[in-house]
This record gives structure tokens, sequence and C-alpha cells, in this order.
């Protein structure tokens, strides 16, 4: 069993984001801006938000971070996007999810800029991405991808099971282990809440990716022997004896499916430090393709 240490490739992506970024400087050009907007303070909203203007800064990139009162319009957060979307030294937005409840995910992801949506959650870049079209690609399945291809995880033709369908991971994560190289050419199943035989279908995977967001849910007895398994899931617990309060738990059961597998993601430190090098090149995109 090997772990794929999301840490350390991540580290390695940002560190060749960093020398192209010394070169840009070299040359005299624009350096890539990403603009981060938080709606109200939700704990974990905060430290994702965080951990992505911190990254900009270890890259070399420019970074606002945008904080807006849990209680603000939806028309003065779809000006603020406005703004954003004008300001000519901007080359990425993100609005971290999720929203307010009186605030519609999809009138503010349809207000960014394609151009700037650099979580690609835009339909218009769905449609690029479902149609193997260059847009940006939503961050955490690209970072997944981006793992499988460090650790040169040979996924063709493997039978890939995702637990969910959200439009951040388990959608568009099917779309690209589906697609033919650079992505999978994996043949997939999706699953959901109303999928039955969930587990008899997640033991004929190769390929398991959890993003369903219940801690521990995938137990040895759905798991095959020598399967890859991507654990997507972050869960804060309660946990007296940390220092924070809670712990983190992924959507898999660690322990006990770890001795069965090829390779397995830890939780922290697996899919979500590789979301935030996903996003930091889709940054850099956006800031490229203007040039
Ligand atoms: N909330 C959970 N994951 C994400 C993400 O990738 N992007 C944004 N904007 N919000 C999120």
């Amino acid at each position: 069993m090997q772990i794929l240490d999301g840490q350390l490739v991540s580290r390695a992506t940002k560190d060749e984001l960093k020398l192209k970024v010394a070169q840009l400087v070299t040359e005299g050009k624009k350096i890539p801006h990403l603009a981060a907007v938080l709606v109200g303070s939700n704990g974990a909203s905060e430290t994702y938000v965080g951990a992505k203007v911190k990254a900009c800064g270890e890259i070399g990139f420019k970074s606002t971070l945008i904080r807006l009162e849990e209680d603000i319009s939806e028309n003065k957060l779809l000006s603020v996007i406005d703004d954003l979307n004008l300001d000519q030294d901007i080359d990425g937005i993100l609005v971290q999810l999720p929203l307010p409840k009186h605030i519609s995910d999809e009138k503010v992801i349809n207000t960014i800029l394609p151009s700037k949506d650099v979580d690609g959650f835009h339909p218009a870049n769905v449609g690029k991405m479902v149609q193997g079209l260059d847009t940006f690609i939503p961050a955490t399945p690209y970072g997944i991808m981006l793992m499988l291809e460090h650790y040169k995880i040979e996924t063709k033709g493997k039978h890939a099971v995702v637990i969910g369908r959200s439009n951040i991971v388990g959608r568009p994560m099917s779309i690209l282990l589906s697609q033919s190289a650079p992505y999978g050419n994996c043949t997939v199943t999706i699953t959901h809440s109303h999928t039955k035989n969930l587990a008899e279908i997640c033991r004929s995977a190769d390929i398991i990716v959890a993003a369903l967001g219940i801690p521990e849910f995938v137990k040895e007895d759905m798991v095959k022997e020598g399967a890859i398994i991507i654990d997507v899931g972050i869960t804060r617990v309660p946990d007296a004896s940390k220092k924070s309060g809670f712990a983190l738990k992924g959507d898999v059961d660690f322990k006990a499916v770890s001795p069965k597998c090829s390779f397995i993601t830890p939780v922290p430190g697996g899919v979500g430090p590789m979301t935030i090098a996903a996003l930091m090149k889709n940054t850099f995109k956006a800031c490229i393709d203007k040039l």
C-alpha cells in the first residue's frame, strides 16, 4: 500500500508555478492575481480561503481577499463580482461555496466572467470541459488527476466508481475519468444516495473516488484487494482531545481500508492540498491566456 502524498505533489506543482512566475517577472509581464470572495464566517470556508490566499503568496501571485457580511444582499454580492469582472488586474475570481441560503449559487456562478472563472463552475466552462475543450477544470477533480499523473498510476480501462454527484467534485470527476488521454480512459460508474447495491458496485471498482461528505462511509468490505482509493471527504467531527476541538475525517475508514488497497489518499494531506495546487494552475492559466 502506498500513500498518495498530496502535500508533496502540491508543493512540487507550486514550485513549478513559482519558477514560471519568476520568468514572468524577468520578462516584465503581468503577474497572476486571484480575487477570493468569502461571505460570512463559516470556519471551514475561512480555512480553505486562507489556504488559497497563502498559496498565492508562496508562488508569487497577487491575491485580494474580499470578506463580506453573512447578511449581504444577493444584488450587492453580484455587483462586487461585476466590479471584479471589470478590473483588468484581476485574472481569477473565486467565490467560496457554500453561500448563505438567501443567495443563489447559480446566479453568482453565472455572473463570474467565464475567462476569470478559475473554479470552472460557469456553465460555459462546464460545457467546454464535457466536450474535452480547453477550459478551467474544477480544482478538486483536476487536483486528483494531477496526483494520479504524478504517481504514474495507470487508469486506462479501469473501472472507476465515483460516490457523490456534486457539481464541485463528483460529476466533473466522473467526466474527467471517462475522457481520453490526458485524462482517465476509465469505465465510470457515478453513484449517489439513490444508488442500489452500492457496496457491491464499489467491490467491483479498481478506483474509488469517495466524495459524499459522510465520515468513514467507505468500509473495508466495500473495497476490492488492490483498489486505488481517493478520499475527497473532509468533515469536522467533535474531538475533545484536539486543541481545535475537532478532528478531520475523510469519507473512507482509512484504518480498516488502507491495508487492502494499492494506493490511498490520507485525510488531511491528500486531496485537499491538490485542490489548492490545481486552483493555482487555473489562476496561472487565466493570466497567461490573456497575454
Ligand atoms: N467549496 C468547496 N470546494 C470549493 C471549491 O473548489 N471552490 C469554491 N469556490 N468553493 C468550494
